[in-house]
């Protein structure tokens, strides 16, 4: 038997087996038998170099038109075989039961914080700004009273953009849109200003990037028992109608006199000995910085301060959000670790 017979043999040996293969598994087994690299026809080919140079191209030739036929039988066998898998898959679907229901997606607890705080100011008649994530160094310190030299433009704190002429940094904080807002708006203002902030910074309690929501209130008659109140309210309404602030004075160089506000503590109500990891036992938690607005941060947008006064505040949304779901490392929020947000 000549090779180029042998070779139409074996192919059509392969085919009927292809044929009778009932898996897969079964099929590509098969396949290596006969034409895989080690295979039946593939052994054929290496005998070509002992024929009569004249007979070689014909068998070559002979022997790979075999092949070609034993592959669309392969390919053919393949295809009826996942379709009948694809049916048996089929037969026992009910098309008429009920959905499972599907996977629903929720927000993150940092953009529930936000939403949620934007919601009580909202209610109480403030507005909501946004300003750029990068802005200047005048809107970010100099309009804000935070003169050259102060710690917060120390380089270690505040991200700079290289070689900008206009002299940008990646906002340390939202206060820069206090001066974003009253540049483009006469009094009264009642804004918040809810966003990212950056900060050369990286433990337990700090990361690189984090969220604040800045307040603004202006008119002829706002006083510190305004903010006061406001503030207050505003504990009530985020952590239950039990939460008391308190008010201890501190500096920022955008505000006079200054504040920083304590809620008491959500999670030991307060008893201070029960060893409360939270609030370590003092009954407080800090939750913000606050003030009257400083006369210079009006001068620097064109507010009279002789006609005008307002107040200020900044808070941070991820600790807000850690408060109030007992949340003790605020890099936990920004890993994104599902094990961690399906929790919330
Ligand atoms: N900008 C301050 C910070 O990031 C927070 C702050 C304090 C904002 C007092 C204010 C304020 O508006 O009045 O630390």
């Amino acid at each position: 038997m000549s090779l180029t017979e042998q070779a139409e043999r074996l192919a059509a040996e392969a085919a009927s087996a292809f044929d009778g293969a009932s898996s897969e598994a079964d099929l590509f087994q098969l396949k290596s038998r006969y034409l895989g690299k080690k295979g039946a026809l593939a052994a054929l080919l290496k005998e070509i170099p002992r024929l009569e140079p004249a007979e070689r191209s014909t068998t070559g030739a002979g022997i790979n038109r075999a092949k070609k036929l034993a592959e669309a039988a392969f390919d053919a066998r393949l295809v009826s075989i996942k379709d009948a898998a694809l049916a048996s898959n089929i037969e026992g679907l009910d098309p008429t039961a009920p959905p499972r229901g599907r996977w629903k997606g929720h927000l993150h607890p940092v953009m529930r914080a936000w939403q949620e705080i934007a919601d009580i100011f909202v209610s109480m008649g403030y507005s909501i700004h946004e300003g750029p994530e990068v802005d200047t160094d005048w809107h970010s310190f100099e309009a804000l009273n935070i003169p050259a030299g102060h710690p917060a433009r120390e380089m270690q704190d505040t991200f700079y953009i290289r070689d900008s002429q206009e002299k940008l940094v990646l906002r340390p904080h939202t206060s820069p849109v206090q001066i974003r807002t009253m540049l483009q708006a006469k009094p009264p203002v009642r804004m918040i200003c809810p966003g990212a902030v950056y900060r050369v910074d990286n433990d337990t309690t700090h990361t690189p990037m984090f969220h604040q929501i800045e307040g603004l209130v202006v008119d002829t008659h706002t006083t510190m028992a305004d903010l006061k109140g406001t503030l207050a309210a505003f504990a009530k309404a985020y952590f239950g109608p039990t939460a008391e602030v308190r008010f201890r004075a501190s500096f920022f160089p955008f505000t006079e006199p200054s504040a920083e506000v304590d809620v008491s503590c959500v999670f030991c109500d307060r008893s201070g000995s029960a060893g409360c990891k939270v609030c370590k036992d003092t009954g407080w938690l800090e939750v913000l910085g606050c003030g009257m607005v400083d006369p210079e941060v009006f001068r620097a947008v064109g507010y009279d301060p002789d006609v005008y006064q307002g107040f200020a505040f900044g808070m941070g949304i991820d600790r807000m959000a850690m408060l109030r779901y007992g949340i003790d490392d605020l890099r936990l929020l920004f890993k994104n670790d599902l094990r961690m947000l399906e929790q919330f």
